[in-house]
């Protein structure tokens, strides 16, 4: 496996607290105060848990994160770890506001624009990395370019302003498998690979940022949750586009991604013998993204739908065709790749 590389270290070789929080970690899966309440109790505990190089998920207005010191590399790891990501597919650093990223990437005049118009918010800009700001390395996976975003969710800033540092986090799902938008789906994929989760209700949103790189003319790296048109609009001209699966700018742009456990047919407006159907507006289904068309349900639905299809076994899903635009073309990036050959 292409994590193998990335291994926990042995109890032995890590510092005593460490040993402390693993050995914890055991406690706290039978106990189950593995799930934290989103209140200032939770956010601390959640918090210490950051502090002493463990692993907490929390959530944000796009999906569930996996978070770790961004600046601790053996909690980095231990992200890698946890998800069976690809060694090294750099992760998305989060902080409170646009001073705390300023001191760690250097911002031109589109990426202010874009922060001031869209922060708090499902935005990630890829900017030139400053030196010594003490980021990790495996987190940008040495390039020297860094993912940044500030969520707007109330339990994310509570929990980055309790924390106090910049928090590394990529969605909390085993790799290559369906982002988590509630706390149950985080428990199901990850639960005894992570220390916690703060339990925050459903994110709102559903799917996950849209990156722009800033490094020079402002390009989209990942359709998301701010639709492109709001995008090109804040910055006066149209966004450039790069999605090439084959050569990826964004490295998470891998073509089988997202993916649940049965086959994908999409574009489907009527369901075949043995299909399992997932409607759209007038394309009815055995459930539907949404009944009326709304693609912002849509976009906050879509996860929670592939996990219910899972959940139910489907080995043939049918999905009906979801407008490509506004959140559209998220949600239809986000299908294609659940739809492509693995
Ligand atoms: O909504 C989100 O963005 C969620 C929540 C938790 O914030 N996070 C998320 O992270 O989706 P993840 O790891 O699943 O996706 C991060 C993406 C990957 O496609 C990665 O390749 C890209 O960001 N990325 C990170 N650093 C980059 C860099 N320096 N240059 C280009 N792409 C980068
Ligand atoms: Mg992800």
């Amino acid at each position: 496996m292409a994590d193998d590389t990335v291994m926990q270290p042995a109890y032995w070789q890590i510092e005593p607290s460490l040993v402390t929080l693993q050995l914890e970690r055991h406690v706290m899966t039978a106990q189950s105060p593995f799930l934290l309440s989103p209140d200032q109790t939770g956010l601390t505990r959640a918090a210490d848990i950051l502090a002493r190089g463990g692993l907490v998920s929390f959530p944000t207005e796009t999906v569930y994160g996996l978070g770790a010191d961004a600046r601790n590399d053996r909690a980095v790891a231990a992200i890698f770890a946890a998800k069976g990501r690809p060694s090294f597919n750099p992760l998305i650093v989060h902080l409170g506001g646009l001073v705390a990223a300023q001191a760690i990437c250097d911002f031109n005049d589109d990426a202010r624009r874009l922060a001031t118009a869209f922060w708090p918010g499902a935005l990630t800009l890829v900017l030139p990395l400053r030196a010594d700001t003490g980021i990790s390395r495996l987190v940008t996976a040495g390039l020297d370019s860094v993912a940044v975003r500030v969520p707007d969710h109330p339990v994310a800033a509570g929990l980055l302003a309790a924390f106090g540092g910049p928090v590394a986090a990529p969605s909390a799902n085993p790799s290559g498998r369906i982002s988590p938008t509630t706390a149950a789906h985080v428990r199901d994929g990850l639960g005894d690979r992570i220390d916690a989760v703060v339990d925050g209700g459903p994110c709102h949103v559903g799917l996950e940022s849209t990156i722009v790189s800033c490094l020079g003319t402002p390009t989209l790296l990942r359709a998301g949750g701010i639709p492109a048109e709001a995008i090109a609009a804040c910055l006066g001209h149209t966004l450039t586009t790069a999605e090439n699966p084959d050569a990826p700018t964004s490295p998470g742009q891998l073509l089988s991604h997202y993916a649940p456990q049965g086959q994908v047919r999409l574009n489907a407006t009527q369901v075949r013998p043995g299909e399992v159907m997932l409607g759209f507006g007038p394309v009815q289904g055995d459930l539907t993204l949404s009944a009326n068309g709304d693609l912002t349900e849509a976009a906050a639905r879509l996860f929670d739908c592939l996990h219910q299809l899972d959940a139910m076994g489907a080995a043939q899903i049918a999905i009906a065709p979801i407008p490509d635009h506004g959140l559209g073309r998220a949600i239809n990036d986000r299908l294609k790749r659940a739809a492509a050959p693995r």
